[in-house]
């Protein structure tokens, strides 16, 4: 289960596999610019200072420059992690704007490290399982 940290603020979102960066935000309740939601506008984008994430569908070069895709610009409604990653918003601060889906949120994390703290007891990998 990968995740998105929030540089500065620290918050840490937990996505599920092949989920975007985007949807994870919205789903553990936080606000932030969006536009069009499918690669086409470019309004979403945030710059990945660590972790690697791809892009499933194609992103156009109008929207990212062959530039940003080497300097760490993350389309976020079109990005999925493939590690761990943190992000820092363009322009403004990360907006919470639902703590009921900002609790469910954060149960999936209190969830992910039990499984993970478990697995590591049990001396297996979730392939293993
Ligand atoms: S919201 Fe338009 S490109 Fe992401």
């Amino acid at each position: 289960m990968p995740t998105v940290t929030i540089h500065p603020t620290g918050e840490v979102i937990y996505l599920e596999p092949g989920e975007t960066v985007l949807s994870g935000l919205y789903k553990a309740g936080f606000a932030y610019t969006v536009g069009c939601r499918r690669g086409g506008c470019a309004i979403c984008k945030v710059d990945c200072r660590s972790g690697q994430f791809r892009y499933d569908h194609p992103v156009a070069d109008t929207v990212l420059t062959e530039d940003e895709h080497l300097d760490g610009t993350c389309l976020t409604c079109r990005a999925v992690p493939d590690t761990d990653i943190t992000i820092e918003l363009r322009g403004e601060n990360v907006r919470l704007v639902n703590t009921f889906l900002h609790m469910i949120n954060d149960k999936a994390r209190q969830r992910a490290e039990a499984n993970a703290a478990a697995r590591l007891m049990a001396g297996t990998t979730p392939k293993e399982q």
